[in-house]
């Protein structure tokens, strides 16, 4: 469809700076990355309700429960991989516009779909987290059954086993967490405190 006959209106619209300063925050989208069963969805749940108590306005994007409403219909190819990450970052660029603290849980297996949200959200606003743990021991850990189903054929394209998953290069990511050395408490601490002086507004 052509964009000729569209006339956006982004300058009328009442200011992500106004919504920020309403809130009292600074908006940031959180993108925490890696495989399935890394425990990006328990960091993430653990950072909203820390981040919520404290007053923040904040809103969890999760894989799973996308992939039930706006992305149902997708799977895993590497299109639809992508086509998955390209809508998740157009709706964290928009609440970052509401001025909403935005944290994002998505397996994002490849580098170009994760230098596709930074470049949808924009550099000053994306921070990404990798969140790492080893194939095995996600294998280990299956709070999903998902690697055991994968094992004998049940799931197709299943990340790190028929599809592929690149850990970031050097200097690509914010943060990097390694799950399998540190406890759920000690890295939601540390992702804690890496996350609110970029939240906080002076
Ligand atoms: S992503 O690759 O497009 O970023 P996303 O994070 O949305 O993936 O979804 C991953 C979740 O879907 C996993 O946590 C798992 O529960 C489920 N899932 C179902 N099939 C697969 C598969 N083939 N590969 C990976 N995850 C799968």
């Amino acid at each position: 469809m052509s964009s000729d006959n569209l006339h956006p209106i982004f300058e009328r619209v009442l200011s992500r700076a106004e919504k920020e300063q309403g809130l009292k925050q600074r908006a940031r989208v959180i993108w925490l990355y890696g495989l399935s069963g890394s425990g990006k969805s328990t960091l993430a749940i653990g950072l909203e309700r820390k981040l919520y108590a404290e007053g923040f306005t904040t809103h969890l994007l999760d894989g799973d429960n996308v992939r039930t409403g706006l992305n149902r219909g997708l799977g895993f190819s590497d299109a639809d991989r992508a086509e998955n990450i390209r809508r998740v970052a157009e709706v964290a660029k928009l609440f970052t516009q509401a001025g909403v603290v935005t944290l994002c849980s998505f397996i994002t297996p490849l580098r170009s779909l994760r230098v596709a949200a930074r470049e949808i959200i924009g550099g000053d606003d994306f921070f990404e987290i990798y969140v790492k743990a080893s194939f095995d021991t996600c294998a280990q850990r299956d709070p999903k059954g998902l690697y055991a189903k994968a094992g004998t054929g049940g799931v197709k394209q299943f990340t790190g086993r028929d599809s592929g998953f690149e850990p970031p290069a050097e200097g690509d990511a914010s943060l990097v967490i390694d799950t399998e050395s540190e406890g759920v408490e000690a890295s939601l601490s540390r992702l804690h405190a890496y996350v609110l002086p970029k939240i906080q507004i002076s």
